[in-house]
């Protein structure tokens, strides 16, 4: 194993990725690749908790590959491949389950708010998500996670799981950590600045997705909701405006006080215009990528070879020792 600290983050294909999943998680699924040994999955066997049309799910899952690939994963610098590919992560699930309290996964906020926008499907496998997930983590020996605030949570019981599980059986897992960057990691609704922004939303203009066009995206953002003091900056009370700030921030790599000083004296109209355009423009080469992708998939099939066969190694070893300290008999 060479000495560069080890990257594991996945996505779930249940639709095409909003700016919150590129500034929040991509983004940095991206520039770790210079750095960092990274392995990303498509995270399908997560995505079952909520119903899903099979034929809809494969071909979302082949979008999530090319839009990893457009938005410039690398495949000669990172292991992209796809989770059930690689069985390791249901079984060390299964272990790691026995290692997992109920009260501790009773306390996710993600289970509580998708049991309650699921109520008519609350299934065990909602329940135990983040025990899969610290398995995708534990498997690669992962130090760093690149997240959204949104996952925060569940990173922290993949801690907690890898620490009891030590301290058992001694130095297995690497204790992995999120990586996250600041003004980007949560992504808000464009239509309700409350909520994080989500590619399940209902409304429309609420997100905004990474292949939409130029005029969609500035309707969306000339729509969006904010405040109605009419000056630029970001402060208190002010969840719509400083939402645009970090999204035009994330963009040019101004800071949240150099945008304040660009738009002295403007209104939010500028500003919105403004910010739809440096959004499109700045998201149009990657439409123009996955186009080319998305119509090879001859291509995209020896991407995730290629990405499941290195992955596969490292799982595989993994495993094996997870096997053997418990006390399962070698085949
Ligand atoms: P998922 O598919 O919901 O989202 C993928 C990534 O995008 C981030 N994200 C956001 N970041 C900022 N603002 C937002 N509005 C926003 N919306 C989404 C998420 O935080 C995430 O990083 N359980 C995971 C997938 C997963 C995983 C893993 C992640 C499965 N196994 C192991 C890390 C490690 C999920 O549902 O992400």
């Amino acid at each position: 194993m060479d000495d560069k600290k080890r990257v594991l983050s996945g996505i779930q294909p249940t639709g095409i990725f909003t700016i919150g999943n590129y500034f929040g998680a991509i983004k940095n699924w991206v520039s770790m690749q210079e750095k960092y040994s990274c392995n990303y999955m498509i995270a399908d066997m997560h995505s079952i908790t909520v119903k899903q049309d099979p034929n809809i799910l494969k071909k979302n899952v082949l979008s999530s590959l090319a839009l990893s690939l457009a938005c410039g994963i690398d495949i000669n610098k990172s292991n992209i491949f796809i989770q059930s590919h690689i069985s390791e992560h249901a079984e060390l699930c299964w272990v790691l389950s026995s290692f997992s309290q109920f009260g501790e996964l009773s306390r996710m906020t993600q289970f509580k708010d998708k049991s309650e926008n699921n109520k008519e499907n609350i299934n065990a496998a909602l329940f135990t998500y983040p025990v899969l997930q610290t398995a995708d983590i534990l498997l690669y020996n992962a130090d760093l996670v690149p997240v959204g605030a949104d996952q925060k949570q569940h990173i922290e019981l993949s801690r907690n799981i890898a620490i009891r599980f030590n301290g058992i059986y001694g130095d297995v897992f690497t204790i992995p950590e999120p990586f996250m960057n600041i003004g980007q990691a949560k992504i808000m609704s464009l239509s309700d600045p409350s909520k994080k922004m989500s590619k399940s939303d209902k409304n429309q203009n609420g997100f905004i997705g990474i292949l939409e066009e130029k005029d969609s995206i500035i309707k969306k953002v000339k729509k969006s909701v904010t405040d109605s003091e009419g000056i630029v900056y970001f402060g208190a009370e002010k969840d719509g405006i400083n939402n645009l700030i970090d999204i035009y921030s994330c963009i040019i790599g101004k800071t949240r006080e150099d945008i304040k000083q660009e738009f002295e004296g403007k209104g939010y109209g500028d500003f919105k215009l403004k910010v739809g355009e440096v959004l499109a423009d700045y998201l149009e080469p990657i439409r123009i990528k996955y186009n080319i992708l998305i119509a090879d998939i001859g291509y995209l099939e020896e991407c995730y070879k290629k990405g499941g066969l290195n992955a596969r190694d490292i799982a595989s070893k993994t495993l094996k020792k997870v096997y053997d300290k418990i006390g399962f008999i070698d085949k």
